[in-house]
């Protein structure tokens, strides 16, 4: 296919036109919202799909501003061949919504079709391919999604890419944070990312055999908690471990929240609730708590071999959706494969905590 070319012999001007090979596929790629490892994985994927199909791709910088402003950069073999061990995303990232504005969705659609784009692949999660999504069924952009976010948060795929290394940087920290905890005594509580849906909290709760996991799914029952702790300690472990999700809600109003600005996608920023649990943990039991909030470092550095391993499968599905023409499709895993479901599908609703792991969970807090 690579080197294939179709030739068309133009009838009114006998002039032979010669078109494909490179020219047949111009695919863009963006990467929107927060950033994840993995997702240069992907990017490297989809460009070597694209080219061994003949076409070639075009990276559009920052999420969707990429397309509003035309900020782009070629993307190539050699120089996307070595970056699936880098974090983040050589293309950058934003939380730019078109829908935001009527002007900068025909923005959008102008763009496309300015830039000679035959189709383009959206890296995202919900609000990234939320627009995708939309950009397909209201203006019959050709579009494709990957799901990434270290939430774990997309419906139509079990699992995202960027989510395992997450909980592998939890895990990881906790590690260290036992032995602190262990010499001091202490009772420390981690504060996870993750949003509305306790997937980062319960997951890598289970890994560190945490005392306690509070999720957004289950109403916080303190009662319960500082009871468990203290029978812990009765027992005779003499430190504590309490994983706590950003989004889990102590009871009304209690909940800090770190910034009161909302984001172009409606979402407000979380965080505080380590702090709250802590201190109440400190002043109904009386034992020294800490409270550690993790927050970025759950999506810096390098992606783990899974997630290496996801997003290369990721890309090189969307990529075959792009030249086989199956648009408004997201690359999604079912069990151990790899399979194309409708975007809308997708971004219908998020995907909450499967309780069966909090209820696994559970058996070690009784
Ligand atoms: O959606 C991924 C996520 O990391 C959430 O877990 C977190 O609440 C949010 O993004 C943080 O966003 P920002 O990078 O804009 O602070």
């Amino acid at each position: 296919m690579k080197d294939e070319y179709q030739f068309i012999l133009h009838p009114s001007s006998f002039i032979l036109i010669c078109f494909g090979g490179r020219g047949m596929h111009k695919v863009g790629i963006l990467t929107g919202g927060g950033d994840c490892p993995g997702l240069n994985a992907v990017i490297r994927a989809v460009v070597r799909k694209i080219d061994n199909a003949g076409g070639t791709c075009l990276g559009l910088l920052e999420g969707w501003r990429g397309l509003l402003e035309e900020k782009t950069t070629a993307l190539n073999v050699l120089e996307t061949d070595d970056i699936i061990a880098r974090g983040g995303t050589i293309l950058g990232s934003s939380r730019t919504n078109p829908f935001k504005q009527a002007a900068n969705v025909s923005c959008a659609v102008e763009n496309f079709r300015r830039l000679g784009l035959t189709a383009l692949v959206a890296i995202g999660g919900d609000d990234t391919l939320g627009v995708a999504s939309r950009l397909y069924t209201e203006h019959q952009l050709p579009m494709v999604g990957v799901p990434k976010t270290i939430d774990n948060d997309l419906s139509a795929t079990d699992f995202t890419f960027g989510f395992d290394t997450a909980i592998n940087i939890v895990m990881e920290a906790v590690d260290r944070l036992r032995t602190t905890a262990e010499s001091h005594r202490r009772i420390m509580v981690i504060e996870t990312m993750g949003r509305k849906a306790g997937w980062i909290a319960c997951l890598s709760g289970i890994a560190v055999a945490a005392d306690y996991i509070l999720v957004p799914e289950v109403p916080v029952d303190l009662d319960h908690m500082c009871g468990v702790l203290q029978r812990r300690r009765a027992e005779g472990k003499l430190y504590g471990l309490v994983v706590v999700s950003e989004g889990a809600q102590l009871s009304a109003g209690s909940v800090v929240t770190a910034d009161a600005s909302i984001d172009e996608f409606g979402h407000e920023k979380l965080g505080g609730i380590g702090q709250n649990v802590a201190e109440l943990i400190d002043k109904r039991l009386q034992i020294e708590t800490r409270h550690v909030t993790l927050g970025h470092l759950h999506r810096g550095g390098p992606p783990r071999a899974y997630d290496r391993v996801l997003a290369t499968r990721f890309g090189i599905k969307a990529g075959e959706l792009v030249v086989e023409g199956k648009f408004g499709q997201m690359a999604a895993l079912k069990g151990n494969d790899i399979h194309a479901v409708p975007l809308s599908d997708a971004v219908a609703q998020n995907r909450r905590l499967d309780m069966r792991y909090y209820e696994e969970a559970r058996e070690f807090f009784p």
